[in-house]
């Protein structure tokens, strides 16, 4: 394959929707094709699922949870990434299994080893090129998603120390493998934490 596949990490309101749109004005200016999308809801099938997982009112079970997660990134990976990495885009994608690492494993407490490899199956073993966390204490993400006046949906909901849990979990996961995860503080300003991560992708070939 010969594009690039870029994910974006980290708490709700952390501003993974800003950085994705100026990395890829940043590409686009170098002439690549980007493709932006994002997990779970990045096809018509994943739309329905992203309903189901998000605003479902019943409980749902974690393992189930887990599945509906990676059944989504299954159909995802298999009809839109992989076929635009093999075109040679650039591919950013908001979310991708180490949330399902983070929200599913250290979050609902499910095997991280376990939760990790359902994934691995689901895409065949794709793993992105960098993947950018943008760490920010989930006390000031609520924060902005209340000033945001944001409906939270079944994962927002959760309590502090839930959230606390899943950005200890990114931040382990970005100890562990240090060459593909880069941490970016998001407390930082708009174009500070941009530099940052061009900074990063420059190093690409
Ligand atoms: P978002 O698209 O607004 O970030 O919402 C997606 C929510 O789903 C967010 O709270 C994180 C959660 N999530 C998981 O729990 N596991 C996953 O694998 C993914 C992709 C998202």
């Amino acid at each position: 394959m010969t594009g690039l596949f870029i994910t974006l990490e980290g708490g709700d309101g952390t501003g993974k929707s800003t950085q994705s749109a100026l990395i890829g004005d940043w590409y686009t200016e170098q002439g690549r094709e980007v493709v932006f999308t994002r997990e779970p809801g990045g096809t018509d099938l994943g739309t329905e699922l992203r309903e189901i997982v998000l605003h479902s009112r019943g409980h749902i079970a974690p393992r189930a949870e887990a599945l509906l997660y990676a059944a989504d990134r299954a159909h995802h990976i298999a009809t839109v990434v992989r076929p635009a990495l093999e075109r040679g885009a650039v591919v950013i994608q908001d979310r991708y299994l180490d949330s399902s690492v983070a929200y599913q494993g250290a979050g609902r407490v499910l095997d991280p080893d376990e939760v990790r490899g359902v994934s691995m199956w689901a895409t065949e073993g794709l793993v992105p090129d960098v993947t950018v966390v943008l760490d920010l204490d989930p006390a000031i993400g609520r924060d902005r998603l209340d000033a945001a006046n944001k409906q939270f949906d079944r994962l927002e909901a959760e309590a502090l120390e839930f959230h606390t849990r899943v950005r200890d979990s990114y931040l382990a996961m970005a100890a562990v493998e240090p060459q593909r995860f880069l941490v970016v503080d998001a407390t930082l300003d708009r174009d500070a934490i941009r530099d940052a991560i061009i900074a990063r992708l420059s190093e690409l070939s």
